[in-house]
């Protein structure tokens, strides 16, 4: 079986990829040992893959914690509800958390392990294709805070990361879409080869072949894998995998966090980054055309959400953790497959660039 190690040293870590493998009972004997584990999922996923998974791990399986499903359930309140069924079972410090679920589950589950008893390990089941190829990978764990989103939370790193492919068949095909946003991330920021290869296996991809998401899978937690190794605690070269986020999530804040997917909106920002980076004289035109191209036959949006002006964008851009001393500072791209951080920008430049990518039509996305 493929493996992939996030390299870091006495926190290094296996990442396995492969379709089957909730049924691995070797894998998870040899993860688990005589550890107890508590399985944290949510209603939607845990009707789909829990049973299966108990019935791989089951005699090690001291609880079970069901979430509600959905972005707004991200809250310290959630947290606490796991650390409350980690007490009742008398759960000690070589317990396992497990998190079977998307990015929302992993990143609750996550920092609950980071902060039970200062900290115990965990495992990541990552269910979604943005999941499996980005958020179980690298430790950031995360809840939201009313005033703003991910603002507490730790690094801890998983001890396994589980991404079984077919899994990947019950998303909804809009999820499939938004997680291939960061899936094309990848080749822009680190790996051009990568991006020939998804322009020409892309509908493969959107078709679920086996083959072509084990590739996509594997490919991106190289590439992730690499650049946590490089900067876990993302003192600097970490931030390029933010290409695109500063601008979607001034999307995000505009609409409320209704209505767009965040790999809807990381995908517009990183075609916004792409012509700012062109407009600076870096990144060739072609390339800007590859993207937007790649994007549409990805399903992702090309323009903004219609009712978005190019100064609500701007305010909201200055919420962002990699500003510096106040001044907004912004993934660009030299060329594809190469990208760095820089406030070296004209504000006019960038509001020319926010407003051509401003929606035209009435319609929405
Ligand atoms: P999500 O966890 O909300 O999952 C999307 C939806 O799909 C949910 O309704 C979920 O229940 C459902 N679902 C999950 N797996 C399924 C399956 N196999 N079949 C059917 N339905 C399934 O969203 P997401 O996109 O996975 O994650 C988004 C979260 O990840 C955000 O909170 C974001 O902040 C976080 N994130 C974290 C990092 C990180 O490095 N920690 C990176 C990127 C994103
Ligand atoms: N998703 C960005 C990071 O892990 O750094």
């Amino acid at each position: 079986m493929p493996e992939i190690t996030v390299a870091l040293g006495e926190r290094s870590y296996p990442i396995h990829v492969g379709g089957g493998l909730l049924a691995d009972r070797p894998l998870f004997q040899g993860l688990l040992g005589n550890h107890a584990a508590v399985v944290v999922s949510n209603t939607r996923v845990a009707p789909l893959y829990l049973p299966g998974l108990l019935d791989t791990i089951g005699s090690a399986v001291a609880a079970t914690h069901v979430l509600p499903d959905g972005e707004q359930h991200k809250t310290l309140q959630t947290m606490n509800g796991i650390i409350t069924t980690l007490l009742e079972h008398r759960m000690g410090r070589d317990a396992v958390l497990i998190a079977l679920g998307g990015g929302v589950v992993g990143d609750i589950t996550g920092f609950a392990a980071a902060c039970y008893q200062r900290g115990i390990r965990y495992i990541q089941i990552p269910t979604t294709l943005l999941a499996q190829v980005d958020s179980a990978v690298g430790g950031k764990t995360a809840v939201n805070h009313e005033l703003g989103k991910n603002m507490i939370g730790a690094f801890h790193q998983p001890a396994a990361v589980v991404a079984d492919i077919d899994v990947l068949r019950t998303l909804p095909p809009r999820e499939l879409r938004a997680g291939l946003a960061e899936v094309i991330k990848y080749g822009l920021i680190r790996d051009a080869d990568w991006f020939d290869w998804l322009e020409r296996h892309l509908r493969d991809v959107l078709d679920l072949d086996a083959a072509a998401l084990q590739t996509v899978v594997e490919r991106c937690c190289h590439i992730k894998a690499a650049v946590v190794a490089e900067d876990e605690r993302e003192g600097g070269i970490r931030a390029i995998l933010n290409l695109g986020h500063t601008f979607g999530h001034a999307v995000e804040t505009a609409l409320d966090y209704r209505g767009w997917l965040h790999g809807e909106a990381v995908a517009i920002g990183m075609l916004m980054a792409a012509g700012l980076s062109h407009t600076l004289g870096m990144l060739d035109i072609q390339s800007v055309s590859r993207l937007r191209a790649l994007l549409e036959q990805a399903g992702l949006p090309t323009t903004l959400p219609r009712g978005i002006s190019a100064e609500q964008m701007r305010a909201h851009m200055n919420v962002d953790k990699k500003s510096q001393a106040g001044r907004l500072r912004l993934v660009l791209l030299k060329r594809l497959g190469e990208a760095f951080v820089t406030a070296d920008f004209e504000e006019d430049t960038l509001m020319d660039v926010i407003r051509s990518h401003l929606s035209q039509d009435s319609g929405g996305h």
